[in-house]
């Protein structure tokens, strides 16, 4: 049967989900898409590491050059993370011709349109579903779902891991550092979960969701961050006596001309929606103009959920594939340059 070639790079969280996911659904991706979906390489640090799944040990390599220099391979998964090697394994990628995948929010939310205009020049997919809120398609929802629409604000938990430390702080008295070391052994936390506790993930997310909600480039520098590492037992404990549940929340707000984008703990009335989002679960509140308040929930961080969106976009570069439609944004995050030539 006739497939398409993927190189995978990443073979940790994510990248593990992404081998399961196409393993377990292959027959009903081949339906959707008219191709079956064949790993053909997975690119790690260490090729002599134990791997959950030991079926792929021969596909494995420390080679870039082996899923970027072979013809065959036409898409690229990248889920690495960081910036560096990263964005030039992307830029190597897309340069060959090669469409990519990835999960990135840190690389997208500072480098996003360096990248996405390679992309468009080389006539290629760049699709990036995974960078926010794990398994909830918010920004297919936010660049299709409310095209028609004037989105006017965002607010929301973006972050699972910090919310997986506020929920066991609040629901079992648990100590920070102690669930911390859950939220990494689970697979949820960054490599530098600094990126978690101290706002900085979420505020990376908040700018691709500003950037792709409100149709204008947000730069990572505008956000306001504050993290919850100052935030003690006692602080949760406290605010839970007068009635509210701290999480750490995302917000942009767009005002006229005026966009405000900001990452803190925020003490949410207990019979707010936001308060009983619970353990690594995320939520989106998205208020248009005209289609009035909408909320997304689920999953923000794990390995299957995860790799549903990353799978999903590949779905999608498959199709558009199959339409010869690749790198014409279909059901792509907002382009800026595309946006601007169309109405030149
Ligand atoms: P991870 O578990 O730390 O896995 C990283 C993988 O990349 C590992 O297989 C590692 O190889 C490989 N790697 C690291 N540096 C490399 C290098 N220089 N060259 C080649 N391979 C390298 O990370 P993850 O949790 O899967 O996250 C991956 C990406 O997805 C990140 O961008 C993250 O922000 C994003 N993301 C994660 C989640 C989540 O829930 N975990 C959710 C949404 C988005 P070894 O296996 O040999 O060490
Ligand atoms: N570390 C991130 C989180 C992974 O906890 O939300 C998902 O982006």
């Amino acid at each position: 049967k006739q497939s398409i070639k993927l190189g995978l790079m990443g073979f940790g969280t994510v990248g593990t989900g992404v081998v399961r996911i196409i393993q377990a659904h292959q027959d009903d991706l081949q339906k959707q898409t008219g191709l079956g979906i064949e790993i053909t390489k997975i690119l790690v640090q260490d090729a002599e590491k134990s791997r959950n799944i030991s079926s792929m040990d021969n596909l494995l390599t420390t080679e870039p050059a082996e899923l970027l220099d072979d013809p065959d391979i036409e898409v690229i998964v990248e889920v690495i993370g960081g910036i560096h090697p990263a964005k030039e394994y992307i830029l190597a990628a897309l340069e060959r011709g090669k469409h990519v995948v990835t999960a990135n929010k840190d690389l997208m939310a500072l480098h996003g349109a360096e990248i996405l205009n390679k992309a468009q020049e080389k006539g290629c997919d760049v699709f990036y579903e995974a960078s926010v809120a794990g398994g909830i398609p918010i920004l297919r929802a936010l660049v299709e779902g409310f095209s028609s629409d004037r989105i006017t604000k965002m607010m929301g938990i973006v972050n699972g891991t910090t919310n997986y430390i506020l929920t066991k702080m609040s629901q079992e008295g648990a100590d920070y550092s102690d669930v911390l070391k859950e939220a990494q052994a689970l697979g949820y936390a960054e490599a530098n979960p600094t990126s978690d506790v101290e706002g900085f993930d979420a505020a990376r997310k908040m700018a691709i969701l500003a950037t792709l909600g409100f149709r204008v480039p947000m730069k990572l520098e505008d956000v306001d961050v504050k993290g919850i590492s100052k935030v003690s037992k006692e602080d949760i404990a406290y605010g839970k006596q007068l009635g509210y549940e701290i999480k750490l929340l995302g917000l942009a707000r767009r005002d006229g001309e005026a966009i405000e984008v900001s990452v803190q703990p925020t003490m949410v009335p207990k019979s707010h929606p936001l308060a009983s989002v619970n353990g690594v679960f995320n939520a989106v509140y998205v208020h248009g103009e005209a289609v009035g308040e909408t909320m997304f929930y689920g999953p923000g961080a794990g390995e299957l959920p995860t790799a549903t969106a990353v799978v999903s976009d590949l779905v999608t570069v498959v199709k558009n594939r199959k339409l010869g439609v690749n790198g014409r944004g279909m059901v792509a995050p907002y382009k800026e340059k595309i946006l601007k030539d169309d109405s030149e």
